[in-house]
């Protein structure tokens, strides 16, 4: 797998025709999809359960990054894992027993995440790194697309990013919500090595094109930092 990802998430695609919205950022860029499920209980929104998880696996190449915005993740691990999530990232917020629910999760084959919402504290896992292949810092409150960027999300992946350098650890920071060609240069600076975006990649008649835009953004504002400092 590739180091730095840009994923795009499905939430903001076309709910009718997720197989095909998936094909359309096929591009050699992109191996990994985000795949938002919610509960309508923990998010007041709802989506889909494992079947489009399945179709997806099946009927395109990407990769499956699956965010559970859902209680009682126990019970939905297994089934999400069998559809062929590669990646299966539970709340912290919304569990009791994470690290029995983060082992559950590799013992049925996939990498285990916890997603942080903007309130909650970096403290709350760091007891749990042993059992973390990735964490996600929310930048928007989860449940829905197309929201504007909580800014001190910048510093919180900076946090997390010292605190897993210092402590040896290899976990994957991640971050979900109001990326776009504006921030995702800042995100990806403070550390964060998987982007997802949803709007700004399916929200545009052209999602290759918006693909390209965020990559290039990333890359000027990595090449002016060089400049800079060599
Ligand atoms: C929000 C979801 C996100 C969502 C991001 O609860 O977890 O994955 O798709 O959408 P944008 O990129 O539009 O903020
Ligand atoms: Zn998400």
């Amino acid at each position: 797998m590739k180091d730095n990802k840009l994923l795009p998430s499905i939430l903001a695609a076309d709910h009718g025709r997720f197989v095909k919205e998936a094909n359309t950022v096929d591009l050699p860029q992109i191996d990994m999809l985000h795949v938002d499920v919610m509960d309508g209980h923990f998010v007041p929104n709802i989506t889909f359960g494992p079947g489009v998880v399945s179709s997806l696996k099946r009927h395109t190449r990407f990769s499956l990054d699956v965010h559970l915005m859902i209680e009682t993740v126990d019970v939905y691990i297994p089934r999400f894992a069998e559809a062929g999530a590669d990646i299966i990232t539970i709340h912290q917020e919304a569990n009791a027993h994470l690290q029995r629910s983060l082992q559950l999760i590799r013992e049925c084959g996939a990498k285990a995440g916890i997603a942080l919402n903007p309130a909650t504290s970096l403290e709350t896992i760091k007891w749990i790194y042993d059992d973390l292949d990735l964490v996600l810092i929310m930048s928007v409150n989860p449940g829905f697309g197309g929201q504007k960027f909580i800014p001190s999300s910048v510093e919180k992946i900076e946090a997390l990013r010292k605190d897993r350098d210092q402590l040896g650890y290899s976990f994957i920071i991640e971050v979900d919500g109001g990326i776009d060609k504006e921030t995702a240069p800042l995100v990806f600076d403070a550390g964060a090595s998987y982007l997802v975006a949803g709007s700004s990649i399916f929200g545009k008649p052209d999602r290759k094109g918006a693909i390209h835009d965020i990559l290039k953004a990333i890359d000027k504002h990595q090449s002016k930092k060089k400049s800079v400092y060599t």
